[in-house]
């Protein structure tokens, strides 16, 4: 931290014109990349093997042949030979790495019951593609119905082997693929003893005022009132500067933005408005108990900045790594660009707003009662439904995204899912919390256990010192019901 400041020191030091433009996107944190700890995300290891398995592409249509290979993961450690059980990781719209199968709570749920570790990846993401180009015509197989089939088909081949025919399986799954481990429970009780469930959104909704709200109610009760004036009262000026020409420049400065934004383009400064709230987002969903107290701090500091507008602005270059010596290369015709012609690195992110569009909107708008972030005006349904027609299709319109998430609820039943045996966990700084079920069990067999303080899945890791004794606990019962299942 003390490394980063000096650094800062040294580019308020540095001229204007000497700034590099960064043209780095941000993206919004509509996309959750679940990722185990850091030092073993991709730790090479004899114990995890990579397979691949054949799998339809459309497991709804005998008269379809195309198939596709499924990349997934196996570790075989703790595997007590015939009949012991199989805990499958469920993967999300993300790349799948190893670290899962080697630390954290479903790790030791295996090592606890000589289980067989599992983890799967989702379709269209990670290495497992269908097809090498995301268009709307070649995406149409690209669905939680379809992920859905996969698994369970994943699973009726698994059980063709001898060793695994009286396995009982368990499903684990985070954020959406946490929604896939319980609608996979609701929708092939047959296949699965239980599942658990962590912080998942399991209701769709298009203008998901909720996530920012929680953001605030994060700050609030981790920084103070405080806290929330500085972020309020610097978000508030930001807006406000936009409407004279000296405060323009004002602002460009505050934030480093290379040059004058389109002040008449809604949807650039609602990328801008994105700049800010999704960064504040981002350290509230992976927020451990003190790291957002730690911000606060720093915002009571001259540390980010001194007014309240420069002190939003440096939090948001320091929370990114903005090199000192560049600045915001902002624009919201390259931020279309990055999904209509995706790299390498960003098809996972075209792949998940497709889902978005045609099954969960999910789109962080600036809510309306009295937040820090209701200001923020420009982040509207508008802004975030105009990618899905750029991108994809003009048709996916918002009367369109609005019809295909009223689907999903439809068919998946929103917050009143029917399932048995489904550990359904939340944290209450989980701006995700809100579309999920956290003030009541699902059902006699289904406890929902929502713990204060915790973040975004918080419990599928394995234990960490910052963890609070009721974090401890939560990831403890979820072991024992575990373990209550497969008892024979
Ligand atoms: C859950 O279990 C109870 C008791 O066996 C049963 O009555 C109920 O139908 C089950 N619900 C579902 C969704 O399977």
């Amino acid at each position: 931290m003390f490394q980063l400041l000096l650094l800062c020191l040294a580019c308020a030091a540095l001229s204007w014109a000497e700034l590099t433009p960064t043209t780095r996107i941000v993206e919004p944190p509509l996309r959750v990349d679940l990722q185990p700890p850091e030092e073993y995300q991709n730790l090479p290891t004899r114990n995890v093997n990579t397979l691949w398995i054949t799998m339809p592409t459309d497991h709804f249509d005998p008269q379809n042949p195309d198939t596709f290979k499924m990349r997934f993961m196996i570790n075989e450690q703790f595997f007590g030979g015939d009949g012991s059980p199989i805990f499958i990781m469920v993967g999300g719209e993300w790349t799948i790495a190893t670290g899962w199968l080697l630390t954290g709570n479903m790790f030791e749920m295996a090592r606890e019951n000589n289980g067989y570790l599992v983890y799967t990846e989702h379709r269209y993401y990670g290495q497992t593609l269908p097809y090498e180009e995301f268009t709307a015509e070649t995406l149409r197989f690209l669905n939680v119905d379809q992920a859905l089939a996969d698994l369970a088909y994943f699973i009726h081949e698994m059980k063709k082997q001898p060793r695994f025919a009286n396995s009982k399986v368990i499903l684990y799954g985070g954020s959406y693929a946490g929604n896939m481990a319980l609608w996979f429970k609701q929708r092939y009780p047959h296949l699965v003893e239980g599942v658990v469930a962590s912080s998942g959104p399991i209701k769709g909704q298009v203008d998901f005022t909720g996530y920012l709200e929680t953001v605030h109610d994060a700050f609030l009760s981790e920084g103070g009132q405080q806290c929330i004036n500085i972020i309020k009262q610097g978000i508030d000026d930001t807006m406000a500067a936009m409407q004279s020409e000296s405060g323009r420049r004002q602002m460009e400065s505050a934030y480093r933005l290379c040059g004058p934004l389109d002040y008449d383009h809604p949807y650039e400064l609602g990328y801008f408005s994105g700049l800010i709230s999704w960064t504040f987002s981002s350290s509230v969903q992976t927020a451990r108990p003190g790291n957002l107290l730690a911000i606060c701090n720093a915002f009571t500091t001259d540390f980010f900045g001194v007014t309240p507008m420069q002190k939003i602005g440096g939090y948001v270059a320091f929370t990114r790594q903005l090199n000192p010596t560049s600045c915001w290369g902002l624009s919201y015709d390259a931020y279309v660009d990055n999904y209509r012609n995706p790299s390498a690195l960003t098809m996972n992110s075209k792949a998940w707003y497709y889902q978005t569009c045609t099954e969960y909107g999910y789109y962080q708008t600036a809510p309306r009662i009295g937040t820090a972030f209701d200001s923020l005006i420009y982040l509207s349904v508008d802004f975030y439904v105009d990618l899905c027609k750029q991108v994809f299709d003009p048709r996916f319109d918002e009367a369109f995204v609005r019809d295909a998430v009223d689907r999903v609820n439809l068919i998946f039943g929103g917050l009143e899912p029917s399932v048995n045996n489904t550990i359904n966990i939340h944290g209450i700084v989980d701006p995700w919390h809100a579309l999920g079920v956290h003030d009541r069990d699902l059902s006699e067999t289904s406890p929902t256990i929502t713990v204060p303080r915790a973040s975004h899945c918080f419990d599928m890791q394995s234990w960490l010192t910052t963890d609070t004794i009721l974090m401890t606990q939560a990831q403890q019962r979820a072991r024992r019901l575990v373990a209550d299942w497969l008892r024979p």
